[in-house]
């Protein structure tokens, strides 16, 4: 059988392009910016919960029995990538709340701009779970390749890569690495700069959630 071919979703949703506008301008403040990450990853997440599949139950209202339909059960996994990807995890939850969480933690080399790994723990039933791997930010696409390998390892089957903005270079990195994936991004900027940021972006994701700057 062939290989799910995954594909890229760029969500223009009004509120969505709204939030990640105001999560750009160097003056949002940390606590702007956090609750604007949490606010995106739900209004995000509807979005990418999409294609769930439902199934058909009984039930009875106060008036009499009926068909409905109902989520199928599907197990959830939400993994991000530390330390950013924690910025979206609440948002998630509060779709999902049912959900487990996962971590992998990377951070990128400043010289060399590839990621290193410094921790990952994972459900330990991936392998039978829709996984939304998350992190803000798609820039070389080092650190979300590098998770979703890890990902694999574990058995996972059913990946899908949501950020806020995302690079053309990481999107095209990505998709080659692991064309199976879909990717859900809020926004595709311009290109890199020559220390592998986004332009126009927003700047340094984690630094700008916990105020580490
Ligand atoms: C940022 C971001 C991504 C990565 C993207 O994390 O949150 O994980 O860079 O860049 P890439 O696509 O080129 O790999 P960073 O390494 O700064 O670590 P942090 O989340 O701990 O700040
Ligand atoms: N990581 C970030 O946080 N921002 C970028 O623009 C690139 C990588």
């Amino acid at each position: 059988m062939s290989e799910k071919q995954g594909k890229v979703y760029v969500f223009d949703h009004p509120l969505i392009q709204h939030k990640v506008s105001m999560m750009r301008k160097k003056e949002t403040n940390v606590k702007e910016f956090r609750e604007m990450a949490t606010e995106v990853a739900t209004l995000m997440g509807y979005e990418a919960t999409r294609d769930l599949p439902l199934e058909d139950v009984e039930i009875e209202t106060p008036m009499c029995k009926t068909t409905v339909k109902m989520l199928k059960g599907e197990d959830i996994a939400i993994v991000p990538i530390l330390r950013a990807g924690l910025g979206f995890v609440d948002g998630m939850l509060a779709l999902v709340p049912n959900a487990k969480v996962g971590h992998v933690g990377l951070y990128r080399d400043p010289e060399t701009h590839m990621p290193i790994e410094y921790y990952c723990k994972l459900p330990s039933d991936i392998d039978k779970r829709k996984t939304f791997v998350v992190d803000p930010m798609l820039a070389t696409g080092g650190s979300a390749i590098a998770a979703i390998d890890f990902i694999k390892r574990r058995g996972a089957t059913d990946i899908a890569f949501m950020c806020l903005i995302a690079a053309p270079e990481g999107i095209d990195a990505l998709q080659k690495a692991h064309p199976d994936v879909d990717i859900y991004i809020a926004a595709r900027d311009e290109r890199l700069n020559e220390d592998a940021y986004i332009l126009p972006g927003l700047g340094d994701a984690g630094d700008r959630l916990y105020g580490t700057k």
